[in-house]
């Protein structure tokens, strides 16, 4: 049973699917599902990770599911306004599954570290139409119950193997619909800069010298995090000056 008013309320639960957000986005291709419906694969066998990478993750373990939403009243410049909102939205349900001296960061733009180890990444796939938001597809893999990750996700971590608790996926999938709905509703209501603080507060390395590759040219570039600007730009104080950089435009090294 969902207690939510609209997020979960319509849930398409499948076994197998290639990818849980391609799937959300076929079915807006040819409908208008209701907005919170919930496409949830036990199994991806395609799921896809931010920058066109792979988002891997033990089948049956974890939830990985994508959240239709038609943020229809967002301006196309504040998009990332709803990435903070999902990333706080996963944050709220990882600090609640883990002991309270565990912590839980932000990483830019939306991975969310347990101990400093990935537990969940976000993948928001929108469309836009005359200079406005159709949708957003908000895709979420969060590791539950996994405790073997391979060699190639030795960053990765999970809420069991943090508490050292087995996890229900079904109550952790209605508590993450709860603080979606929650965290959305708060951002329609025009409350992003409260959002914003709350996000600089749990960003991951804020304040602290970190080492970034340029993605354009590979070149490798030191700084200390001071934040995030209006646009979701990651703002760094190098050697040069303050320097902002894009989305697509650096990763942390
Ligand atoms: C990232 O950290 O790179 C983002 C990962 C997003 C993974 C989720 S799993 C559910 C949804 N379906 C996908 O194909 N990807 C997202």
């Amino acid at each position: 049973m969902s207690e939510t008013l609209f997020v979960g309320k319509i849930c398409h639960r499948f076994e197998e699917l290639s990818s849980t957000n391609d799937h959300a986005r076929n079915l807006l291709a040819k409908s208008k599902p209701p907005e919170g419906t919930v496409v949830w694969a036990d199994n991806q066998t395609a799921g896809r990770g931010q920058l066109g990478r792979q988002w891997i993750a033990t089948p049956f373990q974890n939830v990985t599911l994508s959240v239709v939403f038609y943020p229809t009243w967002l301006a196309i410049v504040r998009q990332f306004d709803l990435s903070i909102a999902v990333a706080l939205a996963v944050h709220d349900v990882v600090m609640q599954a883990v002991p309270a001296d565990i912590p839980v960061h932000v990483k830019w733009p939306n991975d969310i570290l347990l101990g400093g180890k990935k537990t969940a990444g976000i993948l928001i796939e929108t469309a836009i139409q005359a200079e406005q938001l159709r949708y957003a597809v908000v895709g979420i893999g969060l590791n539950v119950n996994q405790t073997v990750f391979g060699e190639t996700l030795s960053q990765a971590t999970s809420i069991r193997t943090v508490s050292g608790h087995l996890f229900d996926r079904e109550e952790v999938a209605q508590r993450l619909f709860r603080a979606l709905e929650h965290r959305y509703l708060q951002l329609r209501a025009g409350r992003s800069t409260e959002q914003r603080m709350a996000y600089a507060a749990s960003l991951w390395q804020k304040g602290v010298r970190a080492r970034f590759e340029r993605l354009s040219d590979g070149v490798l570039l030191e700084g200390v995090i001071e934040g995030v600007d209006e646009l979701g730009r990651l703002r760094v104080q190098t050697d040069s000056g303050v320097q902002v950089f894009g989305l697509q435009a650096v990763r942390f090294c």
